[in-house]
């Protein structure tokens, strides 16, 4: 890849005795949507949070727009340009949904919105883009799972992410749900940011991946073009036979 607008070489993470991830080399393609599957255990969220900074990684580096961004602080990748959602959603529950995406609009890359008027400004206009704008003044426990879903990546939006790693953003939703969650997964890509999804509805994949790179035991087994890597028998095979089904 010429010029990958994310770059991880060698990463590793042990837990003890165990390595969750094992000397994975990642690179993202700017503007692209890339999947990231294999099966639970696999070292997925793991990788997500190396590079994100939630953690530290044992061993390896990560290169964001060309810079090194390896062992920086969560806040720091975030305001490089890099946001996570995670696959526990953890809102605050009782602020309303636009006060939570506020907070990432405080949080994220610069330049800040100013004062609170514009940080609800910033983040009023991400959950127009997210369908959530008509729910803004509602507390956000009141929000349905894909409610919730979409308000995480709108509160990952409104940090202004120049890459937007997903980590099962579909996981538990229904399949309308499921339908406007891609749609508009396609919609912040054409928006012009990069994404990285994490997911396990391989089907969704294939749809909406340009390219898919797959992790079996902390190790990248197989990656490429969504068509070849889902029939691939390494990746059936890991999968016991659900790729086949996708
Ligand atoms: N903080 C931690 N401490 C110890 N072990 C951990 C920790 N986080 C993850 N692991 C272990 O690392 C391995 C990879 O976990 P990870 O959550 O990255 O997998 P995953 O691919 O995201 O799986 P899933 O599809 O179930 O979400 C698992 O064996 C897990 O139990
Ligand atoms: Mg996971």
């Amino acid at each position: 890849m010429a010029d990958p607008i994310l770059e991880g070489r060698g990463l590793t993470k042990r837990f003890g005795g165990l390595i969750a991830v094992d000397g994975v080399d990642i690179a993202i393609e700017r503007g692209e949507i890339c999947g990231l599957i294999g099966p639970n255990g696999a070292g997925k969220s793991t990788l997500f949070r190396l590079i994100s900074g939630v953690m530290r990684p044992t061993a390896g580096t990560v290169t964001f727009n060309g810079r090194p961004i390896t062992g920086r602080s969560a806040h720091d990748i975030c305001v490089a340009g890099v946001a996570v959602t995670h696959q526990i959603v953890r809102p605050f529950r009782d602020m309303s949904v636009v006060e939570n995406v506020m907070v990432g609009a405080f949080f994220g890359h610069r330049p800040r919105p100013r004062g609170r008027g514009g940080a609800r400004a910033a983040a009023m206009e991400e959950l127009e883009v997210c369908g959530l704008a008509d729910r803004a003044e509602s507390p956000a426990r009141s929000l349905t799972l894909g409610g919730h879903k979409r308000l995480e990546i709108a509160r990952a939006l409104a940090t202004r992410p120049k890459v937007l790693l997903l980590d099962e953003v579909l996981a538990g939703l229904n399949p309308t749900e499921t339908d406007r969650t891609l749609d508009l997964v396609r919609t912040v890509r054409e928006r012009g940011t990069t994404i990285v999804m994490v997911e396990h509805n391989l089907r969704a994949v294939r749809g909406v991946c340009s390219r898919i790179v797959v992790l079996v035991e902390g190790r990248k087994i197989v990656e490429g073009d969504p068509d070849a890597v889902l029939t691939d028998e390494r990746v059936v095979s890991a999968y016991l036979g659900t790729a086949a089904h996708a």
